[in-house]
Parts: structure tokens; C-alpha cells; sequence
């Protein structure tokens, strides 16, 4: 299949790419490298031994949109890009809401014009707030999200429903990740976050490599069974593996469709076990303090993975023990990313 990849040379899209190549589907991708490096496309085509047609720039800019849509035929556009750091967003939201939303509509908009009718788009577990007890399945109420990066992820779902009401043909597969770590097991692609990262994994393995001290622990009485929070984290080349199974079923849809998937292990795991799992599974040490818990944080969410299991035929693999040797073999290999 012919398929556009928006954000293809970030974290989950690059994974995405790879699995997609692996499977000898044709693959362009559209990213304007805002959070991201063209190392990871060069790495994509080396571990595949195939190519990326590759387009820098941004998917708010339409003469691009209008270039590659002109001159290329997709069945379906998988749209990864996006900003998604939720400490920025609440700093920066009209650059969250601008990037994310209006960088949706433009995409649809030109998807609609050239008669590309399957859209495979990003979502999060955020949209499910504080609202339903978990395990959260695809019917639970959808909360406030704590975020204006979360807020983009509720409306643009909003938006692409109405769209696909509006239209006959559009088709809308919605995939709400819940929290995707490791790296492809080659080391060769992972997670390069800029700065000091915000997000457990990453931080952990900067611990690990040397170049951050301690990992602060955010809270830990939290009512959780040993008082940290507990999140479920998926293996991203799982994840990516849900994109293809996605990109199968979408294809197969004759209805114009709005479905939304919830991508996890359904297995949620505390912030203390992810600490101890590292240690066991990589032999490196991580000293860690706890401080105050962090703002928005939510005690424990995980997934119900059984529609995702039922009609995407998709279920997670991977181990913990797999996302942190596979999280620390790209970390001690590529030490300051790409
Ligand atoms: P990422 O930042 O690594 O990848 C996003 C890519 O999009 C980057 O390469 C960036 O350069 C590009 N990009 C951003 N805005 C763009 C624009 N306007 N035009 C063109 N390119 C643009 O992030 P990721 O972790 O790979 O996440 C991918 C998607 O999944 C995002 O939409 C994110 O919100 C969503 N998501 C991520 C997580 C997570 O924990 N990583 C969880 C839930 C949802
Ligand atoms: N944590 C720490 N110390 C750190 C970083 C994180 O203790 O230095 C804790 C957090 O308090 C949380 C857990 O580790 O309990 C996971 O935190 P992350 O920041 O890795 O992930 P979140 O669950 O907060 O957020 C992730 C994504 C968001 C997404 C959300 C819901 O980063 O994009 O899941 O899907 F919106």
C-alpha cells in the first residue's frame, strides 16, 4: 500500500515507518523535523534496505500539501505530527492548539480535495481525563484532560468525527496510545527526547548513561498498591505493529467510519517497578528521590485492549524486560541520540 506518514521521523512514526517498509508497503513522509532529526529516516532505510520518499516541511504550509499530494497516490495517511510535550503546552497554548488542531484540519482538507479518504491519527489515553475508573475501554467517559495537549487530542478527535459525518467516504481509525517506551531491538532507532526529558523512560535511561544524577520520584502516597503512580506502558514497536493492523483494517472498511482504539498491554506498572525492572533487566543502578508529586498527574490508568484485540486482531508482545533492555540498548549506543 501506498501510505503518507505526517511526523514519520519522530519517536513513534519513525517505528512506524520501519515496521511498514519491513512489510514492503511504499512510504512518504512529511515532517518538518521540529522535534526530530533526519538520522532516524536514514537508519529506517539502512534497517529495512528500502526507501523513504522523504518531504521536510511543515503540514500547515499548503503549497507542500498541494506538492505532495499532487505528485504522489496514498490509500491512507497515518498523521503522527504534532507537539506533545504537556508541560510546553500549558506554557505555550496557542502553539499546541495552532500546530496541532489547524495542523489537522489543513491535512484533512487536502486529503479531502485529493480524494484520500483513510486517516490513521494519533490520539491519547489523556482524552480520558479523570473521568471513568480504569481500565479505561473505548466507551469510557471522555474527562477533561489536564492539558491544552490534551485538549488538542479531544478536539481533533471531536473534528474528525464531524467530518466523517459530513462525508460519506472519509474513514477514521483513532488510536489512543497509553504510554509507548523502548526502541526497535536493532538500538539503531528510539526516543531523543531535546533537553532534560519529561517523561519517565528517557529520564531513567539518561540516569542510567550518566548524564542526569537521580531520577526524582513525583509522589508516593498516591493510592496505589506501593504508593507510586502506575501507568500502562506499551513496547512502541508494538505500538507501531498497531498501526499496521490499523492500516489493514481501514482499508478494509467500506462505510465511512470514526472508530477509536485504545493501544496498550492492559497491564498497568508502578513508577517504582519500572525503576526496579530497569535495574534488574540492564544491571544499572538508578538512585532516585521522592519529591512532591507532580501537578495533573493521575494516580493509575491502564488499558481494556479487548477491541483492539477483537477487531484489529492486535495484541501487545513485548515484555517490560523487552522495552528496558530495548530502552537501554539505544541509550548506551547512541548516548546523545541521533
Ligand atoms: P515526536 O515529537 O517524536 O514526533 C512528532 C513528529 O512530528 C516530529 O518528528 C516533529 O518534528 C513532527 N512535527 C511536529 N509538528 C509538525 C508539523 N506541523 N508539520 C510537520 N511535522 C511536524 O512525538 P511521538 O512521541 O513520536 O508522538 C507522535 C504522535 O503521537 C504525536 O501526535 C503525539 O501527540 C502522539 N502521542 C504520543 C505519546 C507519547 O507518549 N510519545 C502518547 C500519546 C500520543
Ligand atoms: N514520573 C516520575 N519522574 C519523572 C517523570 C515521570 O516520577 O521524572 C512519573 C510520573 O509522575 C508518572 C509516570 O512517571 O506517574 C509516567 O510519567 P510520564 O511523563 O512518562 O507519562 P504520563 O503518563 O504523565 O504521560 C504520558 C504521555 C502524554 C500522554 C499521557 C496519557 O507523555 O503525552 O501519557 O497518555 F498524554
Amino acid at each position: 500500500m501506498k501510505v503518507l506518514v505526517t511526523g514519520g521521523a519522530g519517536y513513534i512514526g519513525s517505528h512506524t515507518v520501519l515496521e511498514l517498509l519491513r512489510l514492503e508497503h511504499e512510504v512518504t513522509v512529511i515532517d518538518d523535523l521540529s522535534n526530530s532529526s533526519i538520522e532516524s529516516i536514514r537508519r529506517v532505510e539502512k534497517l529495512s534496505a528500502r526507501k523513504v520518499k522523504f518531504y521536510q516541511g511543515n503540514i500547515l504550509d499548503k503549497n507542500l500539501l498541494r506538492t505532495v499530494f499532487g505528485r504522489n497516490t496514498f490509500t491512507t495517511v497515518i498523521h503522527f505530527a504534532g507537539y506533545k510535550a504537556v508541560g510546553e503546552s500549558i506554557k505555550e497554548p496557542l502553539s499546541y492548539y495552532h500546530n496541532n488542531i489547524t495542523g489537522t484540519i489543513s491535512l484533512v482538507e487536502e486529503m479531502l480535495k485529493y480524494r484520500v479518504h483513510n486517516l490513521i491519527f494519533s490520539s491519547s489515553a489523556t482524552v480520558y481525563g479523570s473521568a471513568s475508573v480504569p481500565p479505561y475501554n473505548e466507551n469510557s467517559e471522555l474527562g477533561q484532560p489536564t492539558s491544552p495537549y490534551g485538549q488538542t487530542k479531544l478536539i481533533i478527535e471531536q473534528v474528525l468525527q464531524d467530518v466523517v459525518s459530513s462525508n460519506s467516504d472519509f474513514k477514521v481509525s483513532s488510536l489512543r496510545y497509553f504510554n509507548p517506551i523502548g526502541a526497535d531491538e536493532s538500538g539503531e532507532i528510539g526516543e531523543d527526547p531535546k533537553g532534560i526529558p519529561n517523561n519517565l523512560m528517557p529520564f531513567i535511561s539518561q540516569v542510567a548513561s550518566g548524564k542526569l544524577d537521580k531520577l526524582s520520584i513525583f509522589g508516593s502516597d498516591y493510592k496505589t498498591e506501593d504508593g507510586t503512580c502506575e501507568r500502562d506502558y506499551v513496547h512502541v514497536t508494538d505500538l507501531a505493529n498497531g498501526h499496521v493492523n490499523a492500516l489493514n483494517w481501514i482499508e478494509k472498511q467500506k462505510l465511512s467510519v470514526f472508530e477509536v482504539f485504545n493501544l496498550g498491554t492492559g497491564k498497568p506498572s508502578s513508577v517504582l517497578q519500572m525503576v526496579n525492572s530497569f535495574q534488574q533487566h540492564t544491571k544499572q543502578r538508578i538512585p532516585f528521590e521522592i519529591v512532591d508529586k507532580r501537578p495533573g498527574d493521575l494516580a493509575a490508568f491502564w488499558a481494556d485492549v479487548n477491541k483492539a484485540e477483537r477487531d484489529l486482531n492486535w495484541s501487545a508482545k513485548k515484555s517490560l524486560r523487552n522495552m528496558m533492555e530495548d530502552t537501554w540498548n539505544w541509550q548506551k549506543n547512541n548516548p546523545n541520540g541521533y
